[in-house]
Order: structure tokens, then sequence, then C-alpha cells
């Protein structure tokens, strides 16, 4: 069972593993359109706030609003207007049966905003409601998908020794993501000034939404053609590990809203990893990399089975999948970034202090000037 469901990245990440979705809580009704469709069985909540009784499940997860914790959200933190209904979502874990399995999940940024303060509030609750628990930053390209997209997973049991389903293998960073020079490379167009996003072979972090609160699709720069351009709504899915088309619903009629479903989303398969780690669990063998934690800063993996907490120094890429790379991952033509976009790119980037590869801005100017002269023939391509 889920809370805070989304349009089901956990639901259909265990459902691979032979898991069944039974219950979801989704108060947004674009996301409830897209659940109703793809888990038609699964019972339908609506407010976390309203929930007074759970059935008993063996696994219930949440990933948790997370608009006041990120970079591009307002900032406000834990008890910002949006995250504070992880009040309430403790209130439903402390009130209703203990499930086997607990799994929380958010952006990295909890550690680091106000000294860790989310990041703090979420463990020390599990502790005192008598779990034990076990988080680490995990990066989607570790099971072979060219998206740029870091989350904390964190794994509570009162019976089980979470660390079993988190820790396990460390890979360093998978070779296919290498810049060679001509792989493609994403980055986020609508920023420029201040970060870029930049990621070779793979796209940064679909977003639900903007600076701008505008969904933004990240654009990808190909070397070879010059061609710049975002993915299709299908290819963004994808790049989430969904089915393409999963969020194509009746009543969803407008793009802006499925990017915006696609953006919040957990990709599928961080919760297909966490199924079978459930399903087989591994020794947790964190022996020489971990030690007890003291630092001010949060780490980027750390447990607490009851006798304080230790740091485990381990990588965000718990497997190495491999991957054909992001040109040959792309099924649709990508959209060609508009002239408009482009030079309003060109001009945050000239008047920031950011450094760039040689011939990046250039061939962004080149595309602007090729997508004027362009207009309305729509002849860019993929390949040159
Ligand atoms: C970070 S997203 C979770 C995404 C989900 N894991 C997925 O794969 O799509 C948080 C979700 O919580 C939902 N939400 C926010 N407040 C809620 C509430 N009070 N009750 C139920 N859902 C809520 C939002 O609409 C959003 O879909």
């Amino acid at each position: 069972m889920s809370l805070f469901s989304g349009i089901g990245g956990f639901e259909l990440g265990f459902q691979s593993q032979g898991f069944k979705a039974e219950v979801c809580c989704e108060i947004d009704p674009n996301a409830q359109a897209v659940l109703r469709k793809r888990f038609s069985e699964a019972t339908l909540m609506s407010d976390v706030a309203d929930i007074t009784k759970l059935p008993p499940v063996r696994v219930l997860t949440a990933g948790f609003p997370c608009q006041n914790l990120s970079l591009v959200g307002n900032n406000t933190g834990i008890n910002g207007r949006d995250t504070k209904i992880v009040h309430d979502m403790f209130r439903v874990i402390a009130t209703n049966p203990s499930p086997e399995w607990l799994i929380l999940e958010n952006v990295p940024f909890m550690l680091w905003q106000h000294k860790g303060e989310a990041i703090q509030f979420v463990t020390s609750t599990l502790s005192e409601l008598g779990y034990k628990w076990a988080y680490r930053v995990v990066d989607a390209r570790a099971f072979g998908l060219p998206q740029r997209r870091r989350r904390v997973l964190i794994v509570a049991s009162k019976i089980h020794d979470p660390r079993s389903v988190v820790f396990g293998e460390s890979h360093a960073e998978p070779e296919w993501l290498r810049d060679d020079g001509s792989v493609p490379v994403g980055f986020s167009w609508t920023e420029g000034r201040m970060g870029l996003g930049w990621a070779p072979n793979c796209v940064p972090t679909i977003k639900g939404g903007s600076r701008v609160g505008v969904p933004s699709p990240p654009a990808i720069w190909f070397r070879d053609s010059g061609l710049i351009g975002t993915p299709s709504l299908e290819d963004a899915e994808r790049l989430q590990g969904f089915p393409s088309g999963w969020t194509k619903v009746e009543g969803l009629n407008r793009d802006s809203f499925r990017w915006k479903l696609i953006g919040n989303a957990l990709p599928v398969v961080f919760g297909a990893w966490l199924a079978r780690k459930i399903k087989d669990p591994s020794e947790p063998d964190v022996g020489s990399r971990e030690r007890p934690w003291r630092e001010r800063v949060w780490p980027n993996a750390a447990y607490d089975l009851g006798a304080g907490i230790m740091r485990v120094d381990i990588s965000e890429f718990p497997e190495d999948k491999g991957s054909e790379g992001l040109a040959s991952f792309l099924l649709d033509e990508v959209k060609p970034l508009s002239s408009k976009a482009a030079l309003g790119f060109l001009n945050r980037a000239r008047s920031g202090k950011l450094k760039f590869v040689d011939g990046f801005l250039d061939a962004v100017e080149l595309h602007a000037n090729r997508m004027k002269q362009d207009v309305g023939n729509n002849t860019l391509k993929r390949a040159a």
C-alpha cells in the first residue's frame, strides 16, 4: 500500500517483482485518474490527512511531497505548506498496525536543507516509533536509466534489519556515463545562470515544475548533428521507467498535466530494486565502510538499529546495469528547442559565471539561428 501514490512509481516497481498494490492514497485528481486506470483493482483513498484506519499491510511506501524541500521549491522546509503533511503521515503510521517494511522517499536536498532538519525529523520520529532504519542516496542511472535522478530511500522495520535492503553492493559511476566528447548531453535549458544540470549521455532530473512553475522538460544537445531538443512525453515516461503512454488517460488532455505527474514520480526502477531486496535480502555487508556519525552534516547513507547513528560510506550505485546510452534509448524524435528558448538560455549563460565546455554555447547559438531559418519547415533531425 502507498501514501502519496502519485502515478504509481512504487506500485509498478513492486508489481514487477510479484507484489500487488491493494490500497493507494493520492489527493491530486489527475494522478488519481492514472491510478484508477493503471491499478483498477486497488482501493483509492484521497487525503492522507483524512485517514484514520489502514488495513494491515506487508509494505507501506510513502514518497511524501517534496516541494518545500527541493531547490526549485520554496525552501520552507519540513513544516512548509505541502510537506507538513508528513506529520499526518506519521500519525497514520503510529496509530495503525505496523507494516513489516516501511519505505519513505524524498529528494537528497532533505539531507542539507536547514542543517538536515527534514532527515533529522524523519529518522528521529522513526526511532521514537520503535523502527530500525537505514537510508541511502541512490541514483536511477545505477539501473541503466539515462536520467540523473538521485533520491534518498529510507527503509524502516520493527522486525527486520533494514540494512539488508538498503546496503549490499556498491559500484563506481557506470562507464557508459563517461563523456567521450561525442555522446549527447542533457542540460536544463531553463537554467544557465546558476545551474546547468550538465548530464553526459543522460538527461538531468526531470522536474514537475520549474522555478516559474511551468513544467519544463530537459534539453539534449546532440553533438553529431548540432540539434538541441527536448524529449517527447512518452520518452520522458520511459526515462522514469514507466511504459510509454502511462499517463495518457482520459481527462488528462493537457501535456502540462502529464509533465507534472511524470516529473513528480518515483522512477519505477527504485521500487523494483527495493522489492527485489525485500524478497531476497543481502548480507548487510557494511564492515569497514561504517563508523559512528558525529559530524554536523548528514551523510549520504546511514542507519540506526537502536544503538546510535552510523554513517556508511557507500556509492549511489547499488547496481551497474549498463545502458545503450541516451541516443539509442529515445524512441521518438526530440522537439527542437525554439529559437526564443535557445536565445534566452544563451543570454542567461553569457551573463552568469558558469563555465561551459568548449563549443557548447556556440552550438546553442548555431541551433538558435538554424531554428530561426527553419520555422515552419522543421527539417532539423536528431542524426546528421
Ligand atoms: C513526490 S509525489 C510522489 C510520487 C509517487 N511516488 C509517484 O511515483 O508518482 C507526492 C504526491 O503526494 C500527493 N499528495 C500531496 N498531499 C497529499 C495528501 N494530503 N494526501 C494524499 N496525497 C497527497 C501529491 O499530489 C503527489 O502526487
